[in-house]
């Protein structure tokens, strides 16, 4: 691969995208508006807003060994298809496990039924994976099932995640001292984090490739207690670790998952029981390399630190929020 168009670029994965076929040797050029931030060194940034209508003009008509859009709005992925289509070699859509209709069947392949499409408009954050399910559409029907990559990512982690999920726990710890922290009592849940580092390197292998077709790039799975215990591990904490039964959690509006007031990468079984146990199969056999969750962690805390562990957070308790509930616990 020679050159790469990225659709973006300037946000978390696509500037690591950036970052690593720069320093491959590939001719790298990100379209965006640059509001979310620079671009990786090396590479090219062409400033444009994907509503106008004239967007793609100052990158048509140019031969793109491989593209990769990281878009979630069916009106942009569809005008960009339409301009840039027929000079692709290939199109690699950065999609989600978010456009599964069932999430409570560990194990399901890319072969599991999907929610409905949205295939134009701009959507919200509601419609998010009806969107991803329309843009691998628009994708597929524009460039060919034999030119276009599916690639389904699931929960990303890994240094400078701007969505503070999988960091909150190694953070959390790291910053606890001594005092106690509250953690979901949820022994059989698993969870799959894919580092972005990883998931980056293997869309430019498969890009590189050409490979075809919808592929969960998850990370590996694990029991979300081994995550919270490697984080500890991994933080040197040395307080208490208080479990919280999931009931109780939700007694106390405590929220899963993600966002304000929440115990990041947690979920209720058994609703929720394929999030992190997704097949991973396809990528493996596409050549997906993950480093161990140690690694990750490792380079997570000193991200964390770097950023600074008391900063106002995207997803996770408060110090605040968690004094109270673990007092209301007792
Ligand atoms: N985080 C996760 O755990 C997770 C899980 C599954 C899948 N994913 C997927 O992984 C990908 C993450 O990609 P990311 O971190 O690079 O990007 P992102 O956070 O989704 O940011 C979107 C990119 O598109 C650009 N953009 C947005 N609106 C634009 C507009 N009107 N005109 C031109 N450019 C526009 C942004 O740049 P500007 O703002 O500078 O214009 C930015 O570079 C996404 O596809 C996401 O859906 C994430």
């Amino acid at each position: 691969m020679d050159t790469l168009l990225i659709l973006g670029g300037t946000a978390w994965l696509g500037r690591e995208l950036a970052r690593q076929a720069v320093a491959s040797g590939v001719d790298v050029t990100c379209l965006a508006r640059g509001t979310s931030g620079p671009v990786a060194d090396g590479a090219h940034l062409i400033p444009a807003d994907r509503s106008e209508p004239s967007v793609y003009e100052s990158v048509r008509g140019r031969d793109w060994d491989a593209v990769i859009d990281v878009s979630w709005q069916p009106d942009h992925v569809r005008s960009a298809l339409d301009a840039l289509a027929a000079d692709a070699g290939h199109w690699t859509y950065v999609s989600s496990v978010s456009v599964y209709a069932d999430t409570t069947t560990p194990g399901a392949n890319e072969a599991a039924a999907l929610v409905e499409p949205m295939t134009s408009g701009l959507a919200t954050m509601d419609e998010y994976g009806e969107a991803k399910v329309g843009c691998e559409q628009l994708v597929t029907a524009a460039m060919g099932a034999d030119r276009s990559l599916l690639a389904r990512a699931g929960l990303i982690g890994g240094p400078g995640d701007p969505t503070d999920r999988f960091g909150y726990w190694v953070s959390r710890f790291a910053s606890a001292s001594s005092e106690a922290v509250l953690v979901p009592d949820a022994p059989d849940l698993s969870t799959q984090v894919v580092d972005v580092r990883d998931l980056a390197a293997f869309l430019l292998a498969c890009a590189g490739e050409r490979a075809t077709g919808p592929v969960n790039v998850v990370g590996e799975a694990v029991p979300f207690s081994d995550v919270v215990d490697m984080s500890a591990l991994t933080a040197g904490f040395t307080g208490r670790a208080v479990r919280a039964a999931p009931q109780w959690l939700e007694e106390h509006e405590v929220q899963p998952w993600a966002g304000p007031r929440s115990l990041p990468l947690w979920l209720p079984l058994p609703e929720y029981a394929c999030v992190g146990s997704r097949s991973d199969a396809r990528a493996l056999a596409l050549g997906l390399q993950r480093r161990s969750l140690e690694a990750t962690l490792a380079d997570v805390l000193a991200d964390e630190v770097a950023r600074g562990l008391g900063r106002a957070r995207q997803a996770g308790l408060t110090r605040v929020e968690e004094r109270t509930l673990l007092a209301q616990l007792r």
